[in-house]
């Protein structure tokens, strides 16, 4: 698999899926999911069923796909015919998106009437489906019992979602969006070095009150930490992700508590630790907070206003300190002297490895240029966006923990 500096795979780089599409409204936004696919590298080939035609036309596929488009199982374009076993060899996944309640019951009976039933039965990779119907065809038995059927064949089944439907009708049945589909991918592709681990992320920013209206914070987005979460669940770990105020999803997979203060933050840390074996300390915690909270507004007055601090608790320091402490990562935003400051965090708080940046570089933007700092140097990681990062530090402290299968890795397994 190709990679790029960070060590962070392109999960998706070179990646060649079976896109087949039914014929549900949903259709449209497969044309979605088809671009976002190629713009993550990989190489879709669109297989249109006669109901998936009706809505979207093969030429869009194939604009976006670069690929001819597949819809007839006697297609001539393969020179033996044989479009049923050719698509789908070599393929790294058949995807079905969006999947009819027809389709789910004719891929659980196994039927062949159709190309892309045919692949489904012919196949020799994976197969996973993005079901979308009307609400009750999907709660019904029949379309229930396909579904536990498919699960059981080894189908992956993700989704539907819930919410308003095209009929106008509200409930579970609409196809999850493209932008899940292709984190759902990522994951499924991601090797699973932290699988049977559990990891403890803290991120965002903390709100120190100050009355009922007003509060200290920093300018924290949450973005590193959110990556840093979803990298380690997309590589196999139990997540969970303790975060101060942010206005982010929270990562597939990931198990999230909120939390506002430094204080709720360590009770919330505190609590959970025990079983994990990583501290990942990616908030910016604030250091001080207002030595009273008013229990009122505060009424402007005077010409100055001198507020009194005290120290927050230092959680990452106090988990570190812990009995059976976790392997713990910490992070420095410095604004100067990155080197000095990032390496004496790292001795004075005896953490294993520290994530350093310069404040300037990363502050509410989508790029971050780290270097991490462990017992044996600094390690540089290329200026990327932060999910390449995330994945970077998740491969540093995969190999420090020995988790990683450099054979398997090469490919000679
Ligand atoms: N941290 C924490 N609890 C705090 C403060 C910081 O857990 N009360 C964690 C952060 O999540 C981060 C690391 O400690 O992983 C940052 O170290 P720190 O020395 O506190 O950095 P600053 O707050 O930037 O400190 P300074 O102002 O001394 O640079």
């Amino acid at each position: 698999m190709e990679r790029n500096e960070s060590g962070a795979p392109p999960f998706l780089f070179g990646r060649r899926i079976v896109l087949g599409v039914t014929g549900g409204v949903a259709a449209y936004k497969a044309a979605e999911l088809v671009r976002r696919l190629v713009k993550a590298g990989a190489q879709v080939d669109v297989v249109l069923t006669p109901g998936g035609a009706h809505f979207v036309t093969p030429t869009t596929f194939q604009a976006l796909s670069g690929r001819p488009v597949w819809c007839d199982p006697w297609d001539e374009r393969r020179a033996n015919a044989m479009a049923h076993i050719d698509l789908t060899r070599g393929a790294d996944l058949l995807l079905v998106a969006p999947c009819t309640a027809d389709a789910m019951a004719r891929f659980a009976q196994g039927q062949a009437d159709d190309l892309l039933a045919t692949l489904a039965l012919a196949r020799a990779c994976p197969m996973a489906v993005a079901p979308a119907m009307n609400r009750q065809m999907w709660l019904h038995p029949a379309t229930q019992r396909n579904r536990e059927r498919l699960v059981a064949d080894g189908v992956l089944v993700w989704g539907p979602a819930e919410g308003e439907q095209a009929c106008g009708e509200t409930g579970p049945g609409r196809m999850i969006e493209p932008e899940e589909i292709v984190a759902r991918l990522e994951a499924f592709f991601a090797p699973k070095w932290f699988s049977g681990h559990a990891v403890l992320v803290t991120a965002g920013p903390t709100y120190e009150p100050l009355d009922p209206v007003r509060v200290l914070t920093n300018l924290s987005s949450g973005k590193m930490g959110y990556a840093l979460a979803q990298a380690f669940a997309q590589a196999g770990a139990a997540v969970t992700l303790v975060s101060g105020p942010v206005s982010l999803p929270t990562p597939l997979g990931v198990t999230r508590v909120d939390v506002t203060t430094a204080e709720q933050m360590r009770a919330a840390v505190l609590e959970r630790v025990p079983g994990h074996r990583i501290f990942a300390s990616v908030a910016a915690v604030a250091d001080y907070r207002p030595a009273r909270v008013s229990p009122q507004k505060i009424k402007k007055g005077a010409e100055r206003l001198t507020l009194e601090l005290v120290r927050n608790p230092d959680i990452l320091a106090e988990v570190a300190a812990l009995p059976e402490p976790p392997w713990c990562i910490g992070f420095a935003a410095e604004s100067e002297n990155l080197d000095e400051y990032a390496e004496r965090k790292r001795r004075e708080k005896g953490l294993q490895l520290v994530v350093g940046n310069l404040v300037q570089e990363a502050m509410g933007r989508d790029e971050n240029t780290v270097v991490l700092y462990d017992e044996n140097g600094r390690i540089p990681l290329p200026t990327a966006d932060k999910v390449q990062v995330a994945w970077g530090i998740v491969r540093h402290v995969a190999q420090r923990l020995g988790l990683i299968d450099t054979a398997v890795e090469r490919g000679d397994l």
